[in-house]
């Protein structure tokens, strides 16, 4: 039997913020979501989040997540107190208790396994993950032999000068037997230099105690302020895009890119400077994006082109070509090989293929046919200030310059509306349509008198 806790309750005073330090998010998803997810493929029978400073926005901003056990810690006085909290939700379990600070978001799930491994082979009371740091202040110290014995850990703070050399350091994450580590809790002590209970300090109580150090130290990031928040992002996105370089995305200056966990990519992309994806976002083989884009939660066919735009809830087709400078908001669904142009803003609304909008239009709630051609300066006028109304345009439609289309209205097929329009009522198929004034020149016109 496994049982999984994630240490969630403190506050993170040196974040310096509002939100409880489990809740920064860290390349889209926050501290807590990816601890939950480097382990949630080891299968725990229990699940539990020790939650206190701000429990319930931590516990609401998991409420999605199945089998998830909220165990409240309050005041919060230490790791160890944290951990005192499962005596009762745990009474009477047997097994294995894998304990996982909330601000180590790096792990990778086969370190977890390997741990989980190493002290079911080594009959240990405890294992624990170590690395070997070139800087390690703020971290716990390792005392450990070279058999791989624990003998206790010392936090940074209550190390001696001569202690603070050793570079061995507590990762925050231990496998523990659990009915071992309940018999010894209740004996935990205060006396160190911030006066609260120390999980640590059950190691040196437990026998044996046995450590796993890590292959790559940088998985056992801890976050605590805001400088190792910009590292472990940094380190992050670095794994994200080596892995898509990997899969065949040419990056030409990676460093400037973000990635999300769930952005994907087909082959032979190209990812020009200042690229931007977040949330779930797909870019299909052979588009080329950028430079200077931002993509969050859409999906792009083969070969589309993007460059200098925001997208946001859009779905694309082959073949498409977008910006510079356009925007395409949520509930965009362009059909395949459509032209977005410069300063054209598109908003709830489907182009069927071909559709052209080359420049300084405003499409929202419309619905728009195979080949219109969107004449600059379109808009389509969709608020009455109280609802907004659909615009349809039917296929082979030429829309002039400056055009307002005052929904509700329609448009049908092979309709041309004449430059300078406002048009408010709907418009047969085949016909031209004028909405303004008529032209008048005044000849020989000697302007005002003097
Ligand atoms: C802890 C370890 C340290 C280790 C480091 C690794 C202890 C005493 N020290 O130090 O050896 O090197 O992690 O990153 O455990 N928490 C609670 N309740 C509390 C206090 C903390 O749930 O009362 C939670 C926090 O929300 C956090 C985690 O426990 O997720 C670790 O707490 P933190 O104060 O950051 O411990 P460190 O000083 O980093
Ligand atoms: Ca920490």
């Amino acid at each position: 039997m496994l049982a999984v806790a994630i240490l969630a309750a403190g506050k993170g005073t040196r974040m310096k913020s509002d939100l409880p330090k489990v809740l920064q998010p860290l390349a889209g998803a926050t501290l807590v979501e990816r601890v939950l997810r480097s382990c949630s493929h080891l299968g725990p029978q229990r699940q539990l989040l020790i939650v206190g400073h701000q429990a319930e926005r931590v516990r609401s901003s998991l409420a999605d997540h199945a089998g998830l056990e909220f165990v409240l810690q309050e005041p919060q006085n230490g790791t160890g107190h944290a951990v005192q909290q499962l005596l009762e939700p745990l009474a009477g379990f047997s097994g294995e208790l894998l304990v996982l600070n909330g601000d180590v978001p790096l792990l990778r799930p086969e370190t977890l396994e390997q741990l989980l491994e190493r002290h079911r082979a080594s009959g240990a009371a405890v294992t624990l993950l170590t690395a070997r740091l070139a800087d390690p202040s703020g971290y716990g110290r390792v005392f450990a032999d070279d058999a791989g014995n624990v003998s206790a850990i010392v936090e940074h703070r209550d190390c001696s000068a001569e202690q603070r050399a050793n570079t061995l350091t507590n990762a925050g994450i231990y496998c523990f037997n659990w009915q071992k580590l309940a018999a010894v809790l209740p004996q935990l002590r205060t006396d160190n230099d911030q006066g609260e209970l120390y999980l640590t300090d059950t190691v040196a109580m437990l026998r044996p105690a046995v450590h796993l150090e890590v292959a790559d130290p940088g998985e056992t990031n801890g976050i605590n302020d805001r400088l190792q928040l910009a590292q472990c992002e940094a380190l992050l996105q670095q794994r994200l895009r080596e892995h898509w370089m990997r899969e065949g995305v040419s990056f030409i200056d990676p460093a400037s890119c973000t990635l999300s966990d769930d952005t994907h990519f087909g082959r032979d992309v190209v990812v020009e400077p200042q690229c931007h994806f977040r949330g779930s976002t797909t870019v299909g083989a052979g588009c080329h994006i950028g430079p200077g884009c931002l993509i969050e939660e859409s999906t792009l066919a083969a070969g589309v082109r993007v460059l200098h735009s925001v997208l946001s809830g859009a779905t694309v087709a082959e073949g498409c070509s977008v910006g510079p400078f356009a925007q395409l908001r949520n509930g965009t669904e362009l059909g395949p090989e459509c032209r977005i142009g410069n300063f054209v803003e598109v908003k709830n609304s489907r182009l069927e293929s071909g559709v052209k909008a080359n420049h300084l239009s405003y499409l929202g709630d419309a619905d728009v046919g195979s080949g219109v051609n969107v004449g600059a300066g379109t808009i389509t006028a969709n608020y009455d200030g109280v609802r907004k109304h659909r615009t349809v345009i039917g296929a082979g439609s030429k829309t002039g310059a400056n055009s307002v289309l005052v929904a509700p209205i329609q448009l049908g097929e092979g309709v041309t509306v004449a430059a300078g329009s406002t048009l408010t009522q709907d418009v047969p198929s085949g016909s031209l349509a004028f909405g303004r004034a008529r032209q008048q020149v005044k000849a020989d016109w000697k302007g005002p008198a003097a």
